[in-house]
């Protein structure tokens, strides 16, 4: 009976160290400067790129992890505060039960209330080991002395009680439960997506209140700070992700890029400080998670009346002179070139803000990651109004057999007043 339990113990501990990272095996006893076990150093510098801690703990042209980055929401400004081991600015001083209350409760080190925009609601989903991995790895980090910015909120929510209240609502604390019916590569897969990744937290609808919409809501799509969208990751052949492979899902988070589509925007940000420093069989766990999502998601596809036929013989007669060149006459793009627009899920996306910033501002991989040919897309603000746009957006949203809801000018005005 005994032996049974021990290799039930064991086999249950081999399963585990598989899909968390966190598994240290007893003989590494090596040690870091910081007297830390150097591996659990190694695993903690790992899943701070897992957990993008960078974009929004790191200012650009800052020191690293000092915070002081502004970080918009509609409810008004919060800066990311110091996160290196400085004892009076940084964290310093907290135990590693304070760091994982922070991640698993949303709580600082005095039991007040974090913001969500922290993302506690997914980093809560954290193993305690990896937390612990987490907090060894900041502790060898140069410590900086750099006071944290006061944030710029509207009353009420400038008392941090208020999250509380949040919390009951919307917050349940909880560990990530691996689900037997499903591979390890899938539950490594569901931890990283649903924790340190926290990809719902754009790719996701969101209430009035902020929170993400549960159930399936989740990874139907949301909207990302100043008019940009996050699409749908679910298995919608139009909208989702439903027609790319799992190793097309790997490339597109590794290099920016695949023949289906190109990154913009907030992704950028995502895939250069996180997920292209992913190991392959993380990356090929999370394409294989997305790909197997366990609720159907359910898409809410917009009736959309098609563009009369005026509309979209201006947009045609703007796409053949501005487009046609990089993009194909029917949209197909060049492969490793220039992306498809014809079938593709960025571009007929429920809400068209991601597209008309592209198409606005131009696009391009950032170094890095850019193509050999190192060819961008170029920006349309200055040569095309904002009717045109409407025009030339509604068009590739429409043709082809592409097909998404009308863009308004409004919108394509707000989005160039917003870049001003
Ligand atoms: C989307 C942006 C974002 C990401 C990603 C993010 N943080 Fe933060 N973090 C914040 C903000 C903003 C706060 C401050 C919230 C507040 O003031 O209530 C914060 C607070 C914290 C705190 C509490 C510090 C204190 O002094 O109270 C810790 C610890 C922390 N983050 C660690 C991390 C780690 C580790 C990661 C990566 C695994 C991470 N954060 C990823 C935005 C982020
Ligand atoms: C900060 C917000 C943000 C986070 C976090 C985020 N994404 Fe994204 N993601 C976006 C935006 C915005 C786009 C649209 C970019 C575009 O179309 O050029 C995007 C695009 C994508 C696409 C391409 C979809 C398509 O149809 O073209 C995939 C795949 C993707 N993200 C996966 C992920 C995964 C996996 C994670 C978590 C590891 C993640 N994202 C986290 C904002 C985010
Ligand atoms: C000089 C070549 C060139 C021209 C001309 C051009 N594009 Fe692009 N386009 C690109 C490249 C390259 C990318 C990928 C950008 C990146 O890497 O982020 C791109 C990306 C896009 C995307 C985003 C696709 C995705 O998967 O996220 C859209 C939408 C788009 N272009 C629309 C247009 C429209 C509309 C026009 C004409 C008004 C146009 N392009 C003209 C080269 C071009």
């Amino acid at each position: 009976m005994r032996i049974k339990r021990v290799l039930i113990d064991f086999f249950s501990l081999v399963s585990l160290c598989m899909w968390t990272a966190s598994c240290t095996l007893p003989t590494a006893t090596q040690k870091h400067p910081s007297q830390k076990p150097l591996a659990q150093v190694e695993t903690g510098r790992y899943l701070v790129k897992a957990g993008d801690c960078v974009s929004c703990h790191t200012l650009k042209g800052g020191k690293p992890f000092a915070g002081g980055v502004a970080l918009n929401t509609p409810f008004g400004v919060i800066y990311s505060p110091n996160i290196t081991p400085d004892k009076t600015t940084g964290i310093g001083k907290w135990s590693g039960d304070d760091f994982y209350n922070a991640m698993h409760l949303g709580k600082d080190n005095k039991g007040k209330h974090l913001y969500p925009i922290f993302p506690y609601p997914w980093f809560t989903k954290v193993s305690r080991s990896d937390s612990n991995a987490i907090k060894a790895y900041l502790d060898t980090l140069t410590p900086v002395h750099q006071q944290n910015k006061p944030n710029k909120l509207k009353w009420p929510l400038t008392w941090r009680i208020s999250v509380a209240a949040w919390n009951l609502l919307y917050f349940t604390p909880g560990n990530f439960k691996p689900d037997p019916k499903h591979s390890l590569q899938w539950n490594r897969g569901a931890y990283l997506v649903k924790g340190f990744g926290h990809c719902g937290e754009c790719h996701t609808p969101k209430n009035m209140l902020g929170a993400t919409r549960k159930g399936n809501k989740r990874f139907t799509g949301g909207a990302v700070g100043n008019y940009w969208f996050a699409p749908s990751l679910s298995d919608n052949l139009r909208l989702g992700i439903g027609n790319w492979s799992v190793p097309e899902i790997v490339r597109y988070l590794k290099t920016g890029s695949n023949d289906k589509s190109d990154l913009a925007g907030p992704m950028t940000e995502v895939v250069m400080n996180s997920t292209r420093y992913l190991s392959n069989p993380d990356l090929n766990a999370i394409a294989v998670y997305l790909k197997n999502m366990p609720q159907k998601q359910l898409v809410t596809v917009t009736k959309t009346s098609k563009p009369d036929l005026t509309t979209l013989h201006r947009g045609h007669s703007l796409y053949m002179f501005n487009c046609a060149g990089c993009h194909m006459d029917n949209g197909a793009g060049v492969p490793h070139f220039f992306p498809p627009l014809r079938g593709s899920s960025a571009v007929q996306t429920k809400d068209p803000e991601t597209v008309i910033h592209v198409v606005l501002m131009g696009a391009s991989l950032p170094p890095p990651m850019s193509t050999p040919a190192g060819i961008a897309m170029p920006s349309f603000a200055q040569k095309l109004n904002n009717r045109q746009i409407t025009d030339v957006v509604n068009y590739i949203r429409n043709a082809w057999g592409n097909r998404a809801p009308l863009v308004r000018t409004e919108t394509v005005s707000a989005i160039r007043k917003s870049l001003k």
